[in-house]
């Protein structure tokens, strides 16, 4: 399927920001953890959830999905496995070995897929799996790993990672006393996950700073959950810089400001005005935008998932900015395509990209590299003059709910082709 978009129209109006597609993940694992019968609010229909849910059920889970409510009810697991070309789909599927292992004592699955932005390896899940007792063999492409109840420790990440830390919290509420993750990643996600934990009965205690305690418990204990997942953080800096790369005066509602004081702060010294209040931002039309440059870090500073859109809005600033990506090393690749749409782009190495501004950018035929990328490329095609035909735009639905209507709610005009 294709997006093709005709550039240079005025966007404005007012976007609703859907759930966290990584908030969604960990809610959906930690319902299978607990077992007992949970409704998720505020879940964006998008594919990557689709895909999850796809891969719970063949657990032997009961779901159903509507209105972006989703029920989940992990009574019993009936099987250890999660299914390889599903999980091949989605980063996020190595979010079940956790509760897979933990109900099953027991778990097999592949390396995990998604985005293909740099090596991504599963070693730091390993790792903390063994020290806490598992016992892990590779057969066949797919690792095997089995314990019995958690062993509580103290476990040192060697660099921060935002599932790994999301796992071994999980593991670590029914381990056999107090474990301690120091160097943990700080995203709003993990904080969510540990207020859901003790929703339902766990003891966690300071996810969202870098260590996390948490005191073992035997057993979940019966209890039904209802818990509202938080805005996508990332959707929210998207429609962002998708406003000041476009110049456009828009109002992002249902989001979280105090989630993007990096982005907003951002904005600011590029010369973007915003105004924000307890759940809306609003943003308005830039007359020039100065250059600046940016490294991408964990949270709470600027997300990697965010830097493709930046540089768009960098595209139309005035002078040079170096953006400089820290956490992936596979990210800057797709700069080359949007040379070729007239933006004054170089890559400088795998990890480093600088961008002179303001360039006219021409509309042209591109291919969705990976979910943030091809976000990137939609903003570039509505800055562009002429027509830009996206190619591969399932890659974009995996992560942004319904983009083209919210698109064509701003006055964009954008089409979907298959
Ligand atoms: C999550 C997000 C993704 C976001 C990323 C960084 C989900 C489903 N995805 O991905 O959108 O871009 O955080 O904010 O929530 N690493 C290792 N060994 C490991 C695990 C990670 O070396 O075992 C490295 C990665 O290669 C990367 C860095 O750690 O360089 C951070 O990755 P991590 O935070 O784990 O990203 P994800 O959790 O995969």
């Amino acid at each position: 399927m294709q997006f093709v978009i005709q550039g240079g129209k005025p966007l404005q109006g007012e976007v609703a920001i859907g759930g966290a597609k990584n908030g969604a993940f960990p809610l959906m694992a930690a319902a299978l953890l607990t077992g007992q019968s949970t409704t998720l609010h505020n879940i964006p229909d998008i594919a990557d959830i689709r895909n999850m849910i796809e891969l719970v059920t063949a657990l032997g889970v009961e779901v159903s999905f509507a209105n972006h409510t989703l029920k989940i009810h992990a009574r019993q697991l009936t099987s250890h496995e999660l299914k390889r070309d599903i999980s091949k789909r989605l980063r996020a599927s190595i979010e079940l070995t956790a509760p897979v292992l933990v109900r099953l004592g027991k778990v097999v699955f592949p390396h995990p897929g998604g985005c293909v932005i740099g090596e991504r390896p599963i070693d730091l899940f390993l790792d903390g799996y063994q020290k806490m007792g598992a016992i892990s063999s590779v057969i066949e492409e797919m690792h095997e790993l089995s314990m019995e109840r958690p062993k509580a420790i103290t476990f040192v990440f060697p660099s921060m990672s935002t599932t790994a830390t999301m796992c071994l919290m999980m593991l670590g509420t029914i381990a056999d006393g107090t474990t301690t993750l120091i160097n943990c990643a700080c995203e709003p996600e993990i904080s969510m996950l540990a207020d859901f934990l003790n929703q339902a009965g766990a003891n966690v205690s300071g996810a969202g700073s870098p260590t996390i305690t948490i005191e073992g418990i035997e057993k979940y204990p019966d209890r039904e959950i209802a818990f509202s997942n938080i805005p996508d953080r990332v959707e929210t800096g998207s429609f962002l810089f998708l406003a000041a790369a476009t110049k456009g005066h828009l109002t992002l509602t249902h989001t979280n400001p105090s989630h993007q004081a990096v982005v907003l702060d951002l904005l600011a010294r590029m010369g973007v005005t915003t105004t924000i209040t307890a759940d809306t931002i609003e943003i308005f039309p830039p007359d020039v935008m100065k250059a600046v440059s940016v490294k991408t870090h964990e949270y709470p500073g600027f997300a990697t998932d965010l830097q493709s859109p930046l540089i768009i809005a960098l595209t139309q600033a005035n002078g040079k900015s170096i953006v400089h990506e820290t956490v992936f090393e596979g990210r800057m690749f797709w700069l080359e395509d949007l040379k070729r749409m007239g933006a004054h782009v170089m890559i400088l190495d795998t990890h480093r990209g600088s961008i002179e501004g303001p360039s006219k950018l021409k509309g042209k035929e591109l291919k969705s590299p990976d979910l943030r990328a091809g976000m990137a490329y939609i903003i570039a095609g509505l800055v562009a003059k002429g027509k830009t035909t996206i190619h591969d735009v399932e890659i974009i639905d995996r992560g942004y709910e319904g983009i083209e209507e919210k698109l064509k709610a701003l006055g964009a005009d954008i089409k979907r082709v298959s």
